[in-house]
């Protein structure tokens, strides 16, 4: 069996290479336009960092796993191809905003009808919207050749920075296709290849339409309870109730559970946000705008809380930032990936910057010039923005520092050297509650956590 892979991105690259390194009897070629990337996957230093990952491609690549930027070719030669490109938010036109651009898997429907000599079984990968796989099927089904494919919903529920462990042990994989003999025996294929090592009642079928929009209500539910606890974060800072102590709290209940309950400075990520908006932008498209409304106000308190973290440290530093320097420790989405995409960082040093801080960024992962440069192209590149070696360089005479990623290798910092070189007093903001405050205050920091009550208050509990 040949399986091509189109898109070798954060989802194709890890996928295909788990696939490949698990059934050593099918070749995997993923392919895609970027040559750069295509060149990266086949070097020493891969596109994307994702601890894991580096093992898992070296055992495959070049035995089964290959990476080329001959699409033309693989698609002729592939029994399965999956669809894994990009599904942006749109940013022109109607639906600009929130509803999923459609481009690139238009254009891949395509690239295959025109190159296929032969029917295949095709798998969208990506996250599109409800409903895609009927304008696949249809631009498919007008080419010239009279040839027969099937279309599969086949959604990736890998997490960045867990994306092997995921992706070898997933909680489940889900296939949906048409319940026609055609469909069923394209999704039994499927389910072939992915029982080779997961256990065959992980593995779920539905239809199409099902396992599309499982897919964006999955990804809903999750953002949905990190904006809940965030918005109880602030209540904490109004009361004196501790977010973590409440988490902890409600998540022992097994009907809420624990995970996904840390709050945070608001998720970032490519896919949280882009998702929610496609959900919405689908709502209302069916005439539902109480649902939609309902999803946005978990992106809108997201937004708020990314507000709300860069504010709080203006307020601090005696309502001015302007020529101080802040440190901001991270710049990743978060710990173990070097994606940066709608990371909370950007929005945080975009309001310092505006408020004539003096900006200091340090990530263990993530490039100088992707720190520069934001992911949408739109730069945040200034003169008042650096990028430091490391976390010491960043703090070195700062007014205050801004964890902003939980990178593990913030917790151990010797802070009792970073705080002697800091102006007085030195300010610390935990955007990710990684640090322990009462350590922190007895080294003389003015430490303040997410939905952590303040130093005073603290003081005043404790008698
Ligand atoms: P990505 O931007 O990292 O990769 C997409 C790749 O597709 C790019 O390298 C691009 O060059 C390539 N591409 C686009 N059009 C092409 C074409 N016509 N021919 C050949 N190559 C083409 O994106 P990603 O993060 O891998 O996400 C891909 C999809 O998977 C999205 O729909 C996303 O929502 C979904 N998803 C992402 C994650 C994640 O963790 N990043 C997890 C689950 C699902
Ligand atoms: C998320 C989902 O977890 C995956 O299942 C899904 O496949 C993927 O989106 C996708 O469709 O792209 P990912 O965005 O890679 O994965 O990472 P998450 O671990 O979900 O974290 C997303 C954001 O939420 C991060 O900024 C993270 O720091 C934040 N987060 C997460 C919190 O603030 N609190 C939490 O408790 C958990």
């Amino acid at each position: 069996m040949n399986i091509c892979c189109i898109g070798a991105g954060y989802v194709g690259g890890p996928t295909m290479a788990m696939i490949a390194l698990k059934c050593p009897d099918i070749t995997v070629t993923v392919v895609d336009m970027n040559a750069a990337r295509i060149a990266a996957w086949n070097s020493g230093t891969l596109p994307i960092f994702e601890p894991g990952l580096d093992d898992v491609v070296k055992q495959a690549r070049g035995k089964n796993l290959f990476f080329s930027t001959d699409v033309a070719a693989q698609i002729k030669q592939a029994d399965i191809i999956f669809v894994a490109v990009n599904t942006p938010t749109k940013t022109y036109g109607v639906g600009a905003g929130r509803a999923a651009d459609l481009r690139y898997i238009e254009s891949v429907a395509r690239t295959i009808a025109e190159h296929a000599e032969t029917g295949k079984i095709i798998v969208e990968k990506s996250t599109i919207p409800v409903k895609t796989a009927d304008a696949i099927k249809t631009i498919l089904a007008s080419n010239s050749k009279g040839l027969k494919f099937a279309v599969l919903s086949n959604p990736e529920f890998l997490a960045e920075g867990t994306a092997v462990k995921d992706l070898t042990n997933p909680d489940r994989v889900l296939i949906g296709g048409e319940r026609t003999p055609e469909g069923e025996k394209a999704m039994e294929t499927l389910v072939g290849v992915y029982a080779r090592w997961v256990p065959r009642d992980r593995i779920i079928t539905t239809n199409l339409w099902s396992s599309e929009l499982s897919k964006l209500v999955a990804n809903a539910f999750l953002a949905q309870r990190i904006s809940s606890i965030n918005s109880i974060s602030a209540l904490c800072e109004a009361t004196g109730a501790d977010v973590d102590e409440v988490a902890n709290a409600i998540g022992k209940d097994s009907r809420i559970g624990p995970k996904f309950l840390k709050s945070s400075v608001g998720f970032g990520g490519s896919c949280f946000q882009k998702d929610i908006l496609n959900l919405t932008y689908l709502c209302e498209s069916f005439g539902l705008p109480e649902v939609a409304a309902y999803w946005t106000s978990v992106v809108g308190i997201n937004d708020w809380q990314k507000q709300r973290f860069a504010g709080r440290i203006v307020k601090e530093l005696f309502n001015t930032v302007a020529d101080k320097k802040i440190a901001v420790l991270g710049f990743a989405f978060k710990k173990d990936t070097n994606d940066t995409r709608e990371s909370a960082a950007i929005n945080v040093v975009r309001d310092l910057l505006a408020e004539h801080a003096k900006v200091s960024v340090y990530d263990p992962k993530v490039p100088a010039d992707e720190i520069k440069i934001d992911s949408l192209g739109k730069g945040i590149d200034n003169p008042r923005l650096t990028v430091a070696k490391d976390a010491y360089e960043a703090c070195a005479g700062a007014h205050a520092i801004a964890i902003v990623t939980e990178w593990d290798e913030f917790k151990t910092l010797d802070y009792a050297k970073i705080f002697a070189g800091m102006p007085k007093p030195a300010f610390l903001f935990d955007g990710r509650n990684i640090v322990d405050l009462a350590a922190l205050r007895k080294i003389g920091f003015k430490a303040s956590g997410i939905g952590k009550p303040a130093a005073s208050r603290r003081a005043e509990d404790l008698g």
